[in-house]
């Protein structure tokens, strides 16, 4: 089976391609290095002694993308392809809006020219919003409240309508939690750009000596010690809830819809000494004041994916800290 896996290059992208040709799926990579590097996908060849290969392309760039469903036979999609900042994206919305959705409306379009009708697209438990039951079940109300939410929310939404019209067409609409950690190898891993918005990158920073103090934004939330709650998952589980989702899309379920997350909380504090324990060096920190948009807890209920797709995540906590310390100390400079 021949997968394309858009936005391939990015951080979950590089680490599913690796899962995808540990399991001999064939694939093609389509990326426009906005938010990565080419060593990423070096790496991956490295680590998998495979070779594959890559379209560097801008989805939103209609002719040239077209060219890779008329030279490429595929049989699925993996839709990673996105800009995923939150803050970014309130105060640049309209790239947002055109980028996400102009490369994803192309993407259907040629899926359905071309007679390719099986996509897995990274949506996000940010379409939950604030949310009123945790943990969040599927069948959870939708509220984004960014423009980066509101793209994902918009595009599972286009995507449910395209179903509607498309009874051959099948998606898997998978919400991710908080993904982190990296591959064993410390090969490829997470590398953001300029100063890290997430948490963990920032603490592996901090921890590298690159950045001098985590600010921990609040420690009045009505949680367990006051500090945010999250469901961090380990890339590489996250990973393997792709390929389970294709398996899926092969049985003709139409649209379906995952929440993929560990479905246990962790404050950031707790974060804090789980990476100290995993890096062995003391993390400096100081509590500020509650970021804008931040909300209190948010984690899975992961059941659907466990008895629908026979997907559940398998490495906790220290495993994802370790792995992220692996890659971190390995790269203090990521991919330069
Ligand atoms: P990433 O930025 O590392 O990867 C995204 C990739 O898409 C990058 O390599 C970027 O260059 C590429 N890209 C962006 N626009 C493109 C375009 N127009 N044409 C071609 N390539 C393009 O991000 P990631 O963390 O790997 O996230 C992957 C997907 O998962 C994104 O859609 C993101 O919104 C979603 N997601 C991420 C998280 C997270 O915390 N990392 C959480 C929930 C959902
Ligand atoms: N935090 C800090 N200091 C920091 C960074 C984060 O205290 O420097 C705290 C936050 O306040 C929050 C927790 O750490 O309580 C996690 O924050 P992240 O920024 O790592 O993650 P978020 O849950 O805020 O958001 C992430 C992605 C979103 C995605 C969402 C749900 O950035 O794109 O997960 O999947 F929508």
């Amino acid at each position: 089976m021949k997968i394309l896996v858009t936005g391939g290059a990015g951080y979950i992208g590089s680490h599913t391609c690796v899962e995808l040709l540990n399991k001999d799926y064939e694939i093609i990579v389509v990326d426009n290095f906005s938010n990565s590097k080419m060593e990423s996908l070096n790496r991956v060849k490295e680590i998998t002694n495979k070779d594959f290969k890559i379209y560097n392309v801008d989805m939103c760039d209609y002719e040239n993308f077209e060219k890779i469903f008329i030279n490429e036979k595929i049989d699925g999609v993996i839709h990673f392809a996105g800009l995923k900042a939150v803050g970014e994206s309130v105060s640049i919305p309209l790239k947002y809006y055109q980028n996400n959705l102009i490369s994803t409306l192309n993407l259907i379009e040629f899926m359905k020219k071309y007679n390719v009708n099986n996509l897995v697209f990274s949506s996000s438990a940010t379409v939950y919003g604030d949310p009123e039951i945790i943990p969040i079940p599927e069948t959870a109300k939708l509220n984004a409240t960014n423009p980066y939410g509101r793209t994902k929310l918009m595009i599972e939404e286009i995507l449910r309508d395209f179903c509607v019209a498309n009874k051959d067409f099948n998606v898997a609409l998978l919400r991710y939690f908080n993904p982190i950690g990296a591959h064993k190898s410390g090969k490829i891993g997470e590398d953001p750009n300029g100063i890290p918005n997430n948490l963990l990158p920032y603490i592996s920073q901090v921890a590298v000596g690159k950045l001098k103090k985590l600010r921990v934004f609040g420690n009045d939330y009505d949680t367990v010690d006051g500090t945010g709650v999250r469901d961090y998952i380990h890339v590489v589980d996250l990973a393997l809830g792709h390929i389970k989702a294709i398996e899926k899309l092969l049985t003709n379920p139409g649209l379906v819809t995952y929440n993929l997350g560990t479905g246990n909380g962790t404050s950031v504090l707790e974060m804090i000494k789980a990476f100290e324990k995993a890096s062995g060096v003391k993390i400096n920190y100081e509590i500020v004041d509650r970021r804008p948009g931040d909300i209190a807890s948010c984690y899975a209920d992961p059941t659907k994916a466990k008895s629908e797709l026979n997907w559940e995540a398998k490495y906790n906590i220290d495993d994802m800290c370790i792995d992220t310390w692996n890659w971190q100390k390995n790269n203090p400079n990521g991919y330069n």
